[in-house]
């Protein structure tokens, strides 16, 4: 994916459907997992924020694959906003959706993702103009049951479920009408990426990411 503008959650429905999350402590790991994953047909990611290094972390893939579309997840406030832009986050990806988070989003050109979970949430976010949201914690707070419910109430929202998605359900959630792409840690497990099991992962990733809606198996 190339383009880093407004276009890049239509794009990115279109074209990848499954999205890695990558919380990186270690930078030696960097060369060997993102190669895995491009070797996987990957074309967009997302670095959570959770690690001291993070940030670095995530300028350093940004200046090393241009082509790859980078996001930063797990951005709780203005002042990680400010990081991850600075660091050349493509787009913006958070587990809530704050009176602060909004405010900053709006002065940014960087698609965000704000994140729901209830009915109340998902009406603020469209009140604020966001109708693509990420579902967190997808599975806790009651994963595929909970967004056929929700659907219906509020047709115009398309959500990104994050948080539990794994193997076993992720084709549910694709299945959905009202989800654009789930996006999840499952595809590179703490133990391959430990042992530098690349080729492993490179197999989990080729498997899903590059999955256009008709042709996933149900
Ligand atoms: C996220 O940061 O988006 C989620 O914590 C990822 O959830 P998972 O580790 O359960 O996939």
């Amino acid at each position: 994916m190339t383009d880093a503008t407004g276009s890049t959650f239509a794009s990115l429905a279109a074209r990848q459907r499954v999205v890695p999350v990558l919380t990186i402590g270690d930078a030696d790991i960097l060369p060997g997992l993102i190669g895995a994953l491009r070797d996987g047909g990957v074309t967009c990611i997302e670095i959570t924020l959770r690690t001291p290094t993070a940030i670095d972390h995530l300028r350093r893939i940004v200046g090393e694959h241009p082509d790859l579309c980078v996001g930063a997840g797990t951005v709780l406030d203005a002042r990680q906003w400010d990081a991850a832009e600075r660091a050349g986050a493509h787009f913006m990806v958070s587990p809530c959706a704050t009176p602060g988070l909004f405010a900053r989003a709006r002065e940014s050109a960087l698609p965000w993702l704000p994140g729901v979970q209830t009915a109340s949430e998902v009406a603020v976010a469209l009140e604020h103009g966001y109708r693509l949201l990420k579902f967190f914690p997808a599975e806790a707070a009651g994963g595929v049951r909970t967004l056929v419910s929700l659907a219906p109430v509020f047709r115009e929202a398309r959500f990104c479920p994050t948080g539990g998605v794994d193997a076993s359900n992720v084709a549910d959630y694709l299945e959905l009408a009202s989800v654009s792409w789930v996006a999840g840690s499952w595809l590179t497990p703490p133990a391959l990426v430990a042992a530098g099991a690349w080729p492993a992962i490179s197999e989990r990733v080729r498997a899903v990411v590059t999955c256009a809606p008709d042709s996933m198996s149900r």
